[in-house]
């Protein structure tokens, strides 16, 4: 008797909960494109938490300003910055000092180990939650050079070099039910996965048991139960986490563009590009860490209204020195490593200078 009175009072606060909790959990911001966000939308949706930042501006070692525990936390988040004492204070310190100037070498920006303007804008930026560097040692901007022309590759891996084991490369993954998204949001995934099975030998299959899938995909806003609570607009825009555990979290609260190409004209300050993010998180599904190359797809800061989903040179090596390459892929077509720019149109249309190219050699060759 007891045991159902308990039973019946856990499912009665189990159903109070779920009631509360869906009345109180926003679903994702989804549009289409740029010009289908309406106005009224915006002015809620323009407050960067790291806009405090911009006054630290010149600040430098030895001086104690308003702000300055705020961005030691910022530091000690990416993995900067160790937390030693408990309390951070607003004294710029040598700890500090060190972190801005490891921060700028990750970046390629001078080591001046002050907040010049660069410095900080770059910190405004929105990006991934995930730390630019786990346990004290980054291999972001380490320099390994490459047999590939010579070239300096920037990628990196988890601490272990943690990947999806040898017997299994036929990947599955799954969307959180509680999100309910539609066929165009979960296409958005499907063509970011693909851009990850085009260099290696993975494939990855979307599956609805969302229990048993290798891969679990959801949306959320603030804490939501990992410690990595999410921030609201711009700031952290997703993370996701090392093989095997395969969580790909991304944040409820961003302005989410599915379908835009993002030609000059249209800009938001606010709309982020689902599909680049989706790519970028998945790098790290897979053990890709971060990277100083700008234009790869691991580099961690991405600006609202920019499309970048071609995976660079140095991701495509990355991911081949834990899995290897495709055998059906020869590597002759594919992304114009190097000098691409960061718009999808200016990207479409070397794109499409190569697939000319291409044409071209064919028909000369079947002359
Ligand atoms: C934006 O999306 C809306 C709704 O799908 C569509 O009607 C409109 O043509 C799109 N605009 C552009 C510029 O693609
Ligand atoms: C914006 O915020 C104000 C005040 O918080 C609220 O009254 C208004 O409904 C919000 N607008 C939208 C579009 O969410
Ligand atoms: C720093 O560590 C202390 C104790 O270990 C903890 O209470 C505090 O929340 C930490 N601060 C940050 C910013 O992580
Ligand atoms: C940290 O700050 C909080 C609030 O400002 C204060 O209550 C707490 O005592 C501080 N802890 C330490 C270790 O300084
Ligand atoms: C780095 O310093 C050089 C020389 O002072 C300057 O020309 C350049 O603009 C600086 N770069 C950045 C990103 O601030
Ligand atoms: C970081 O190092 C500590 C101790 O050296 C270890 O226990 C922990 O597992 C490491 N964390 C990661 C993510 O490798
Ligand atoms: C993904 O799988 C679900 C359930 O199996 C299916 O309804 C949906 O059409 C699939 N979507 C894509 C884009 O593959
Ligand atoms: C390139 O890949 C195709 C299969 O996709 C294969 O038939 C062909 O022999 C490969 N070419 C080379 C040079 O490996
Ligand atoms: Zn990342
Ligand atoms: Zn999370």
């Amino acid at each position: 008797m007891n045991i159902h009175n308990n039973n019946f009072t856990s499912l009665l606060i189990f159903f109070f909960f779920f009631l509360f909790s869906s009345s109180t959990t926003a679903f994702p911001n989804f549009f289409p494109n740029i010009s289908s966000i309406p106005p009224s939308f915006l002015p809620n949706h323009t407050t960067n938490p790291w806009d405090t930042f911009n006054k630290l501006s010149g600040c430098r070692s030895g001086q104690k300003v308003d702000g300055i525990a705020k961005l030691k936390t910022y530091f000690h988040y990416f993995g900067y910055l160790a937390n030693t004492t408990g309390n951070f204070s607003d004294d710029f310190d040598d700890a500090l000092e060190a972190a801005v100037k490891n921060y700028q070498k990750n970046f390629n920006l001078n080591t001046t180990g002050e907040l010049d303007t660069s410095t900080v804008n770059q910190i405004l930026k929105p990006r991934c939650g995930v730390p630019d560097i786990v346990n004290g040692t980054t291999t972001m901007n380490s320099g390994k050079t490459t047999s590939f022309q010579h070239s300096v590759a920037h990628y990196s891996f988890f601490p272990g070099t943690p990947r999806w084991p040898s017997r299994r490369r036929d990947l599955t993954y799954a969307f959180d039910p509680r999100n309910e998204l539609s066929e165009d949001v979960k296409r958005v995934f499907a063509n970011a996965f693909s851009r990850w099975s085009e260099w290696t030998p993975l494939t990855f299959t979307n599956i609805s048991d969302y229990s048993s899938a290798d891969m679990k995909i959801g949306f959320y806003s603030g804490d939501h139960g990992d410690d990595e609570p999410f921030d609201g607009v711009l700031g952290t825009l997703a993370h996701a986490f090392a093989p095997p555990t395969g969580l790909l979290h991304l944040d409820n609260a961003e302005t989410w563009i599915i379908n835009d190409v993002f030609t000059s004209g249209s800009s938001s300050s606010t709309a982020m590009d689902l599909e680049s993010v989706a790519v970028h998180e998945i790098g790290h599904l897979l053990g890709l860490g971060h990277s100083s190359v700008e234009n790869a797809i691991m580099y961690p800061t991405i600006a609202s209204g920019v499309k970048k989903v071609e995976l660079d040179r140095d991701d495509v090596e990355g991911i081949q020195v834990l899995y290897g390459t495709n055998p059906e892929n020869n590597g002759t077509v594919g992304p114009s490593f190097g000098e691409r720019e960061m718009s999808g149109v200016a990207r479409g249309s070397i794109g499409l200078v190569w697939g000319v190219i291409l044409a071209v050699g064919l028909t000369i060759f079947v002359y």
